[in-house]
């Protein structure tokens, strides 16, 4: 099971890299018209649907991978999702999870700047009325998990991150948030947003990242 598609990156590298029948589930319903031009179609299902209100049956999935999604989950039915996840998969098998988790306390000055960004953008998107990200800490997951009867839980950065494309992502970032920034209503609000996001870019220029800080 791939929860969810969203741009189907994952769902794309899961049907090239694996000789497996993949579900991959989404509730948005402009996803569903995208997913066939980039994915295999012989091994792909598409199923529009909630993941918190999953429509299979107990056991039904040897793997579930939800990627970049658990924290845009919104009204706080995380806990009922990763509850649906454990009901489908088969007993002893892997849910893997990855996501943009702010890192608390941040342990390096990149970290430090990840998460200051994050905040910027959530807030942004807040202000909006948008839907955005969730703060979840990575404990809070971890107890969630438990919880609902994951007992082999483990945790960690994802090394294989580049230093460029910690600069690079940034520059999308970038972009993304001046738009955001602009929809501000308030003109003093906007200014405050803007001088953030300047100081975060003179900064995040020129500090050297260690590799893997930023996501979990
Ligand atoms: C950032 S995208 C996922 C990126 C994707 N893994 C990829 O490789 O491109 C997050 C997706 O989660 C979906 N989503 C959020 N909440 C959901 C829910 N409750 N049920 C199903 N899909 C949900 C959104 O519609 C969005 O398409």
């Amino acid at each position: 099971l791939d929860a969810a598609t969203g741009g189907a990156n994952m769902t794309k590298l899961l049907s090239n890299k694996l000789e497996a029948s993949i579900i991959s589930v989404d509730v948005d319903r402009e996803v569903a018209e995208d997913i066939y031009q980039v994915v295999n179609k012989n091994r792909v299902t598409f199923v529009l649907c909630d993941l918190a209100n999953l429509p299979f049956r107990n056991g039904a999935f040897c793997c579930v991978v939800c990627d970049l999604t658990l924290s845009t989950i919104e009204d706080w039915r995380h806990y009922q999702t990763l509850k649906e996840f454990k009901r489908t998969l088969k007993p002893k098998s892997r849910l893997y999870i990855t996501d943009y988790l702010p890192e608390e306390p941040p342990k390096s000055k990149r970290d430090k700047l990840a998460v200051e960004a994050w905040r910027l953008y959530k807030a942004a998107s807040h202000l909006k009325g948008a839907p955005h990200y969730e703060e979840l800490p990575s404990t809070l997951i971890i107890q969630w998990l438990k919880d609902v009867g994951f007992h082999d839980v483990e945790y960690g950065p994802i090394k294989a991150r580049e230093k460029l494309e910690w600069k690079e992502g940034f520059k999308e970032y970038y972009g993304n948030m001046k738009k955001e920034i602009a929809e501000v209503k308030d003109s003093k609000i906007r200014m405050v947003f803007r001088t953030k996001l300047e100081e975060l870019r003179r900064e995040i220029t020129k500090a050297e990242p260690q590799a893997g800080a930023e996501s979990t």
